[in-house]
């Protein structure tokens, strides 16, 4: 879904009438429905204030006056139950696409090139060494670094179609929508492993270090950082379809899918870890993609702005 259809979209979710829930149909075909947040009390009500009902402890409802009238509608489900995630909205909702390449390959040619994936393939080293076989907890840790890259390189571009006056071609909105995938990815596996105090503070300093390092290489070089990306997502791919093997072998319980799962990836109700781990490896290879091609771009000469992003490739 490319950003104007999105915003459409969000446009057409929100829009519910007074006290009446109504069907609208999504750009992607499915249904989903729209109601309008419950009224206030007369006394706001009459001043024309709208309000926003919100849980409160011991099962009353409290009432948040808002001047502003920025309370999101309340979205329903296709099955008439309410919509619970605030973290994504249904226009966010994917199927994933699992007829995707996964052996694809960059061979490296240049010396930034061997180098990047020689620095890869060494980071996978200590990776190993620290998590072995544990890959729930390896890929709740590894994806608190994937979504940084994409946030990075968005806000570069965001900054640079400021002070250029250039359009970016649809590159930041495509960049950004990669970190908001990963970060899904760890929403994901933060219900099936929590950190330990120890795994946190690795990953304060993890990403202190990481952050620092991407945005100067991407300042420096933004087809070297496309190009790390695109061989750190080969080794994601890798490291999933191992976590795929350990739950075939019954190595790792295959445990039914989180529903935040259930519902980013319009996963069927009986899901399981495996199908999880499936789609999210799916979003790896398109990532995967997505970044060596914008290396590709560089290498030829030419800037992202130039060729049109790949908005909405899932
Ligand atoms: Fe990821
Ligand atoms: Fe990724």
């Amino acid at each position: 879904m490319n950003g104007a259809t999105s915003r459409l979209a969000r446009r057409v979710f929100s829009a519910g009438s007074a006290g009446i829930a109504a069907a609208r149909r999504a750009p992607n075909g499915s249904t989903w429905l729209s109601a309008s947040p419950r009224l206030l009390s007369t006394a706001a009500s009459a001043g024309g204030v709208r309000g926003e009902v919100t849980a409160a402890p011991h099962g009353e409802e409290k009432t948040v006056a808002s001047y502003w009238g920025v309370a999101p509608a309340k979205l329903l489900k296709e099955d008439g139950t309410e919509w619970k995630w605030n973290c994504f909205k249904p226009w966010d909702t994917y199927s994933s696409d699992l007829s995707i390449d996964l052996k694809k390959h960059h061979v490296p040619t240049t010396l930034g090139e061997k180098m990047a994936l020689g620095l890869v393939k060494a980071l996978r080293v200590p990776t190993d060494i620290f998590f072995n076989r544990r890959y729930g907890c390896r890929a709740m840790m590894l994806e608190t670094v994937a979504a940084v890259p994409g946030m990075v390189g968005g806000l570069v571009l965001h900054l640079q179609s400021l002070r250029r006056f250039e359009q970016s071609c649809g590159w930041i909105r495509a960049l950004l929508d990669e970190a908001e995938n990963e970060r899904m990815h760890l929403m994901t596996f933060m219900e099936l492993a929590k950190p330990r105090w120890y795994e946190r503070t690795l990953v304060v300093a993890v990403q202190g270090v990481f952050f620092n390092v991407y945005f100067a290489t991407y300042l420096l070089s933004p087809k070297l950082a496309h190009r790390m990306v695109g061989y750190l997502e080969e080794e994601a791919i890798h490291s999933y379809t191992e976590f795929l093997k350990d739950l075939e072998a019954g190595e790792i319980e295959n445990v039914p899918a989180p529903a935040i799962a259930i519902d980013y990836w319009r996963l069927p109700a009986g899901a399981t870890l495996k199908d999880v781990v499936t789609v999210v490896r799916a979003d790896e290879a398109h990532h995967r993609d997505v970044n060596h091609f914008a290396s590709d771009i560089h290498y030829q000469g030419r800037e992202l702005r130039e060729l049109p992003a790949p908005v909405g490739y899932h």
